[in-house]
């Protein structure tokens, strides 16, 4: 495929740097690189950042009695009752604090992470787009400013903050919208923002009106009000304040918006948001909410998290022992249990004809926990959790992002001083995304079914993924660890035949990607289909290794294609060819090869027609075909400069650093 078979590693990156003299690297006081990696600390008296916190869990050990290791799953074409809605490929998607969006999506407007391109260019390439939230509790505070005193795109103010969490108040500048519009010009992102919502008699909309402007309809949700059910525990409202009151205030919004010119849409409201903490969504959806606002409101929203790290990280709340709630999160029942309080709002959101959306969540609030967030068993539980809402007629789910401060990231930049030598870590979350994306795949129409399998072992659950009422691929997952292969599963599949009064109709061979680590416990180097993004401070965002898909026969007289799934695994069973192929083509195999990616004059404006017509073209380098058209002439590794700046590796764009031409990777 595609994007990839070879690519940028740190090591190779910096020899690079060495190696190349026209290459000027500015080092600020203090960020000369370490002579080493990353210095190991047992995780007993580990002080770093959450995000590369080294702690590893022990792994559940075997059930005991040993669960039934060989069963079958009977599908049937022409469709089968209870499959969920039509589901968009985009489905999992990230919702990003926005006190960390000048980390995670660029500088400003003219530097990008081109690492955060490469993982967003993955999953539109399988699904045509990502669709991403900017905002948290952050943006109840936010301020929209025309520039700040040192250029920065946005600034926070950590000693003023007043809720538990300790999310910093902020200011941005409009830049950071423009950086969000260019971002979407290279990769089909679609946002949604936060109207400020901490005072409701003097709304701040220029958020909204600059959004609107900048981004078109790459802007896709405005969020009024970020789990307001909270407001009362935090010490945002009276203690009063309830889901009348929410209304209330949010169709005084409705009012301010349709009162401001520079909001053209005035139907982009997502609400109630609610972090099904203090209120259920049923007492919002009471206040005759939906009916009243049906108009503007875009989508319906609640976020959760299953449970909170709160006392670890902030002396709040319950102390929880991540060894004993790692078996919590490792089967079936785990995702089934934060689905269950919403599957009448999901019923309810149907028949008005509303979407509802699982705005923020991920394994726990205030961070995750150290080795159940970052560890393989979490790229399970978010993958399941995520077809659980899939099937259970949610119609996305936007998966949290923090800072170096959490354990549960999906992907995390280094820390900005160690941004020459290091590059990012891939969370198992971000694994559980691009698993997703093709297990759903690229149609918009794809149904999505829990097939209580095994009996309902809570261990080796599977879903169904139909197209047009027939089975076009089936997930299976093994949620047991154990090397010595005893809980290896086999899951017999079959099409038609038996009791389903339907001709046999299983294929005669399938196609079987595997999602794998040693153990539920481990930590970084997964694989999904033989690629990896490496272990902490590997990743330029493109998968790395050699494409790995697996043939198995059928037999189609007994009508069976026998699948084995590891313990621990997961296996994405294609039953047509045409499963297979359409979710590597559904948008063109963009990546980018650099660090940052930054625009000096126009060399970022990229014709959309070179994107359209460089499917195909490994690895892609955008820049380098739009320079192609322009008077830099060609990009070769004698042109090759770089600056560190701020901590930020800054090339100029007529640069592109290591590119891939052909199917081959040419070294800067
Ligand atoms: C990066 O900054 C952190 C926090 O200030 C500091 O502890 C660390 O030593 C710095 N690392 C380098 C390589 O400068
Ligand atoms: C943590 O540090 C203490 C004191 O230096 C030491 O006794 C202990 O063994 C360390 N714990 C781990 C898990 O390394
Ligand atoms: C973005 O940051 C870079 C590096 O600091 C700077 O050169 C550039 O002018 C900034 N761009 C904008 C639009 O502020
Ligand atoms: C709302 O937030 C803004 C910006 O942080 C602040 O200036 C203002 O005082 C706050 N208003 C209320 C009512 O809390
Ligand atoms: C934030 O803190 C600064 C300095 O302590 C203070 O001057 C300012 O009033 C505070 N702002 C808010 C909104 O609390
Ligand atoms: C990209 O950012 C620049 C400001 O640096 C802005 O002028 C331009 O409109 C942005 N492009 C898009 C597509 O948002
Ligand atoms: C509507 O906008 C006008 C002009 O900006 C302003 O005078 C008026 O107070 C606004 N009305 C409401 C209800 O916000
Ligand atoms: C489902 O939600 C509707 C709308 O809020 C409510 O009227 C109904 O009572 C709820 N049903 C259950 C079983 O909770
Ligand atoms: C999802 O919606 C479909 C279509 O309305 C329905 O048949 C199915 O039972 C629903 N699934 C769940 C789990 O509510
Ligand atoms: C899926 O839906 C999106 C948004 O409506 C649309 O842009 C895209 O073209 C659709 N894809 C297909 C294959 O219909
Ligand atoms: C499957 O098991 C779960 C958990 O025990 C239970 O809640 C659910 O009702 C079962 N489903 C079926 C269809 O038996
Ligand atoms: C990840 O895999 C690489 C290559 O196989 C290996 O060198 C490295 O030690 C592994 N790292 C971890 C943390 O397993």
């Amino acid at each position: 495929m595609i994007m990839l078979n070879a690519a940028v590693g740190l090591g190779i990156l910096m020899q690079a740097l060495v190696a190349f003299a026209q290459i000027t690297v500015y080092y600020q006081q203090g960020q000369q690189p370490l002579a080493s990696g990353t210095s190991s600390a047992s995780s007993g008296n580990y002080t770093g950042a959450a995000a590369y916190n080294p702690t590893v869990l022990n792994p559940p050990a075997p059930p005991n009695p040993a669960i039934i290791t060989n069963f079958a799953i009977q599908l049937q074409n022409g469709g089968t009752p209870g499959a969920s809605i039509p589901q968009m490929g985009s489905f999992f998607g990230f919702s990003i604090e926005t006190s960390v969006v000048n980390q995670v999506l660029g500088k400003n407007s003219s530097v990008l992470q081109v690492p955060f391109l490469n993982l967003m260019a993955n999953l539109a390439q399988r699904v045509g787009r990502v669709n991403i939230r900017v905002g948290g509790n952050t943006q109840e505070t936010a301020v929209l400013v025309p520039s700040t005193p040192d250029g920065k795109i946005l600034e926070k103010d950590i000693a003023n903050a007043s809720n538990p969490t300790q999310t910093p108040p902020l200011i941005f500048t409009p830049d950071l919208i423009y950086m969000m519009g260019n971002i979407s010009a290279l990769v089909d992102i679609r946002w949604h923002l936060g109207i400020p919502f901490n005072d409701t008699s003097n709304f701040r909309l220029g958020i909204a009106e600059v959004g609107q402007a900048v981004l078109g309809d790459h802007l896709i949700g405005l969020q009024v009000g970020n789990e307001p059910d909270l407001y009362v525990a935090h010490g945002h409202r009276p203690s009063t304040y309830g889901p009348f009151d929410y209304t209330g205030e949010f169709s005084t919004l409705v009012a301010a918006v349709a009162n401001d010119s520079n909001i053209p849409n005035k139907n982009l409201l997502i609400g109630p948001n609610i972090a099904t903490g203090a209120w259920t969504p049923e007492m919002v959806w009471n206040t005759g909410f939906v009916d009243e606002f049906s108009t503007n409101l875009a989508f319906l929203a609640v976020e959760h998290y299953p449970t909170d790290n709160c006392f670890a990280q902030f002396g709040v709340g319950s102390p929880q022992d991540p060894q004993t709630l790692f078996p919590t999160y490792l089967n079936h029942g785990a995702g089934q249990a934060i689905v269950a309080p919403y599957l009448n709002s999901t019923a309810f959101a149907q028949t008005k004809g509303k979407q509802l959306l699982m705005f923020e969540t991920n394994s726990a609030s205030c961070g995750g926990f150290a080795g159940i967030s970052d560890s393989f068993g979490a790229a399970l539980w978010g993958l399941d959790y995520g077809m659980q809402m899939a099937n259970s007629n949610f119609s996305g789910a936007l998966f949290h992002v923090g800072g170096q401060s959490v354990f549960y990231n999906p992907f995390t930049p280094p820390p900005t001083n160690q941004s020459t030598f290091h590059q990012w870590t891939i969370g198992p979350i971000y694994y559980s995304a691009l698993v997703m994306a093709e297990a759903l795949g690229p149609t918009n129409s794809s149904q999505v079914l829990d097939l209580v399998a095994n009996s309902n072992n809570t261990l080796t659950p599977a879903y169904a993924i139909y197209e047009n009422g027939n089975p076009v691929r089936v997930l299976l997952f093994n949620y047991i660890t154990d090397p010595s292969g005893a809980n290896t599963i086999t899951v017999n599949i079959s099409i038609g035949g038996g009791q389903t009064g339907q001709a046999n109709a299983t294929p005669s061979q399938v196609q079987v990607k595997y999602l794998l680590a040693p153990s539920v416990s481990t930590k970084g180097n997964f694989t999904w289909a033989g690629q990896t993004f490496g272990a902490n401070f590997e990743s330029d965002g493109r998968p790395q290794g050699t494409l790995d898909v697996q043939t198995v026969q059928c037999d189609q007289t007994a009508n069976i294609c026998s699948i084995s799934v590891p313990a621990p695994g997961v296996a994405l069973v294609f039953l047509t060819n045409a499963a297979l192929t359409e979710i590597t083509n559904a948008a063109p195999s963009t990546t980018f090869s650099t660090t940052f990616l930054t625009k000096t004059g126009n060399t970022l404006t990229i014709d959309p027609s070179v994107l359209a017509t460089s499917n195909g073209h490994a690895g892609m380098d955008a820049n380098k075909d739009n320079l192609g058209s322009t008077s830099h002439g060609s990009v070769s590794a004698a042109e090759v400069t770089g600056r560190l700046e701020g901590g930020a590796l800054v090339f100029s764009a007529i640069v592109f650093g290591a590119m891939m031409v052909g199917r081959g990777l040419v070294m800067w």
